[in-house]
């Protein structure tokens, strides 16, 4: 724990803008923690989901119910999201938790939960915390404020890489790239640049690229006296 007050950086973005690996990576470089506050989202929709109830009866205050369920496990570089203590990485990400995960994202209180859970790691860490609106309700003082954004074109040829393991066709591409848009839809409302966010376009960088740039802002705040 450090001896003074924690430091926060908040990178936000729509999905597939490589918050969460970005996050992670700048987090290992500046040996701090990474936060993920999507996967507590996924972790409350997953455990809803195990309950086998139909998503359209799901009411917020059940959902936040599952809270003591969920918890945060600081490891090296990382929390890790536990649900019932054990690692659900595959579930969480899993398509029936992606399915409903951002209606479950639009219930004020379930926000409410999420926002204080984020807030709480960052208590006793210096934290590299990648959401929505990271930088905006949760952190609205943390000295760097960065928000990601790419070409959804260039996003879904990301995603498909990565997921297939090969160069996608364009076919796969443009296929890809409509469930993105309808994402970024789904998502909008709660998807916020802050007015002091460096805005960093991906579209043209590598990953090393993003990060190099995301290290060398951190260490320009972290040199700031009043960097809180
Ligand atoms: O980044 P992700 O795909 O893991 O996010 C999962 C869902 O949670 C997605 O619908 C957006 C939402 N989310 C949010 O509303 N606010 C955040 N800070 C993080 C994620």
């Amino acid at each position: 724990m450090p001896d003074r007050k924690p430091v926060v950086i908040a990178i936000d973005g729509p999905a597939a803008s490589g918050k969460s690996s970005t996050s992670q990576w700048v987090a290992e470089r500046l040996g701090w923690l990474h936060v993920d506050s999507g996967s507590l989202y996924r972790a409350l929709t997953a455990a809803m989901v195990r309950t086998g109830r139909p998503p359209e009866t799901w009411s917020g205050a059940e959902i936040v119910a599952q809270g003591p369920r969920i918890s945060l496990r600081a490891e090296k570089t990382s929390f890790s999201t536990l649900i019932d203590g054990e690692p659900a990485d595959d579930e969480i990400r899993g398509g029936a938790v992606t399915a409903q995960v951002s209606r479950v994202a639009q219930v004020p209180e379930v926000r409410a939960w999420v926002n204080a859970r984020v807030r709480q790691a960052a208590e006793s860490h210096d934290v590299v915390v990648d959401g929505r609106d990271m930088g905006t309700a949760v952190f609205p003082d943390a000295p760097l404020k960065v928000f990601l954004v790419a070409d959804s074109w260039e996003r879904a040829r990301r995603r498909l890489t990565q997921r297939l393991e090969r160069g996608p066709t364009d076919d796969e591409i443009a296929e890809e790239t409509d469930l993105i848009v309808q994402r970024d839809a789904k998502d909008a409302t709660q998807t916020l640049q802050a007015k002091d966010a460096v805005l960093l376009d991906t579209t043209y960088l590598t990953q090393a690229e993003q990060v190099e740039r995301i290290v060398a802002l951190a260490h320009a705040v972290s040199h700031r006296p009043d960097a809180t």
